[in-house]
Formats: structure tokens, C-alpha cells, sequence
């Protein structure tokens, strides 16, 4: 078995068929690991974790997850195979009219109808309390919660299934410095209580990406321009690593 969770082989994208938005991704991600994707706006951050959800379908490329082409995965099969993958966009995108239970019991009713309703509840709860929701405030309406506990609702709706990979894609862009911090160690908690969770996270936040990352990988213009841990963008000469980090927070 690998111990890779992703692996990405000269992986290419072309929407209309002139301008490559990735232009040969060569990435290896550990699993367990926490491995921060950063670089500029429109270096197609994006556009690669589509791709790792199946989402998105390479022009050219191979992209194996969790050891499996994802190429070579029907389109029904994909259905199963998304389950493995918890995603936390930059809204915590709650549906309005449900309680916060409701929200994070909803991907359970759609997929784990094979348990019974309560079981389905307590798993509901059990995950809500892992990130830290008071019971209290379980049968509240997202808009009668602040935007760090809707955060937390997003993310355990997010952990529902159990993923073995969970993806944020910007997960604290346009939020106020202390709801920031309270996701960035909600990120880093989540990821220790589970023990067995690879977690990726597509961010600019360069200082987030220093205290929480195993491993970084840095993009630019569809390629990637440093992999490392750390220490390793720290030490290197690459001019555009040095200035992003100069930067500390990257501002828009
Ligand atoms: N569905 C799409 N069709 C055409 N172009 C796209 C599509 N999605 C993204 N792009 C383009 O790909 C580039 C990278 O986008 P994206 O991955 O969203 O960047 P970021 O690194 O900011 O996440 C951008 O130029 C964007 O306009
Ligand atoms: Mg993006």
C-alpha cells in the first residue's frame, strides 16, 4: 500500500484547449500529513483540488488517491470514492432552514442510510462535539450562530462520513484575525483528535502555513515551484518563495 494520499504525474489542465491553467503538477502528499497549497491568486489552487475530487477531469496526467488512478474510477464508482473526502470552502455554505444537528446529519441521511435514525443522530453530535459546538446550541439556525461556530458546523458536516482526506479550500480568507486563529487551531486540533487524517488546505495565509504545515507546496502559474516542509521555504533562494513569505499574510 502507498502511504501517499495523493500523487500527481505530470497532471494538465486546458478549458480551451490554448491556455494551460495547470502545466505539469508532479505532487507527492503524504498521508496524515498537513500540507498547506499556497501561491497567488489565479495560480490554479483551485482548479487542482477539483481535480483530487474528481470534480474536475485532467486534460493530461496521471492522479492516483489514496493508491487509486483516479482516471480509471467510473462515474458511479466516483460517487462511493468522493466519500472519502471531507470539503470546507471558504463559506462554511450551512443550509439555512436546518438546525446545526441538521446540517451535519444531512450527508449521513444521504449516505449512511444503512444505520438506523439514531444512530445517525449520535454520530451527528458526537461529531459536532469533536469541534467543539456546545450542546446547546445544536438545535440553533445557522443565522442564531456567529461566523466561527458556523465554521465549526461547516467543518463537522465536513468529518459526517468519516473522510480519509479533508480539503479546505481557503478556509479563513475574509474572516477577522480572531475567527482566523480559532479555525487555524480548529484546523490543527481536528487533525490530531482524528490521528489517521490527511488534511490539505489551500490558503495564502504564509504564517498559518508555517505554524500548522508538515509540508507546503508552493504553486505558480500551474506548476509547482517549491515542495517542502517548512524549514525548506525558510532556507530557499527562489525568489518568488522569498518574496511571499516577506509578505507574511499575502493581502489581495
Ligand atoms: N471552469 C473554468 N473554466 C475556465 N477557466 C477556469 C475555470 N476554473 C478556473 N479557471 C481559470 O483557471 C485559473 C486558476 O484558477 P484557480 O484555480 O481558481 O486559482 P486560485 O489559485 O486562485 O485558486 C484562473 O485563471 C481561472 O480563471
Ligand atoms: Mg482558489
Amino acid at each position: 500500500m502507498s502511504d501517499l494520499a495523493i500523487r500527481t504525474r505530470d497532471l494538465k489542465k486546458t478549458f480551451d484547449d490554448k491556455e494551460y491553467v495547470l502545466r505539469g503538477i508532479d505532487l507527492e502528499i503524504p498521508k496524515n500529513s498537513i500540507t498547506f497549497v499556497i501561491g497567488y491568486s489565479g495560480t490554479g489552487k483551485s482548479v487542482l483540488i477539483k481535480h483530487f475530487l474528481g470534480l474536475l477531469k485532467p486534460t493530461s496526467g496521471t492522479l492516483e488517491i489514496l493508491g487509486q488512478n483516479v482516471n480509471e474510477i467510473s462515474e458511479t464508482d466516483l460517487v462511493e470514492f468522493r466519500k472519502k473526502f471531507g470539503v470546507l470552502f471558504q463559506g462554511a455554505a450551512l443550509f439555512d432552514d436546518m438546525t446545526a444537528l441538521e446540517n451535519v446529519l444531512f450527508p449521513l441521511n444521504e449516505h449512511r442510510r444503512d444505520l438506523s435514525l439514531n444512530k445517525r443522530k449520535e454520530i451527528a453530535a458526537a461529531r459536532l462535539k469533536l469541534v467543539g459546538l456546545d450542546e446547546k446550541d445544536f438545535q440553533k439556525l445557522p443565522a442564531q450562530l456567529s461566523g466561527g461556530m458556523q465554521k465549526r458546523v461547516g467543518l463537522a458536516r465536513a468529518l459526517a462520513l468519516d473522510p480519509e482526506i479533508l480539503l479546505y479550500d481557503e478556509p479563513t480568507t475574509g474572516l477577522d484575525p480572531i475567527i482566523t486563529e480559532m479555525v487555524d487551531n480548529l484546523i490543527s486540533s481536528t487533525h490530531k483528535r482524528r490521528g489517521d487524517l490527511t488534511s490539505i488546505i489551500v490558503s495564502h495565509d504564509i504564517s498559518a502555513a508555517f505554524r500548522l504545515a508538515d509540508y507546503i507546496a508552493m504553486l505558480d502559474k500551474g506548476k509547482v515551484l517549491l515542495f517542502g516542509k517548512p524549514e525548506e521555504f525558510f532556507e530557499s533562494d527562489i525568489d518568488l518563495v522569498k518574496r511571499f513569505i516577506s509578505k507574511g499574510i499575502y493581502k489581495k
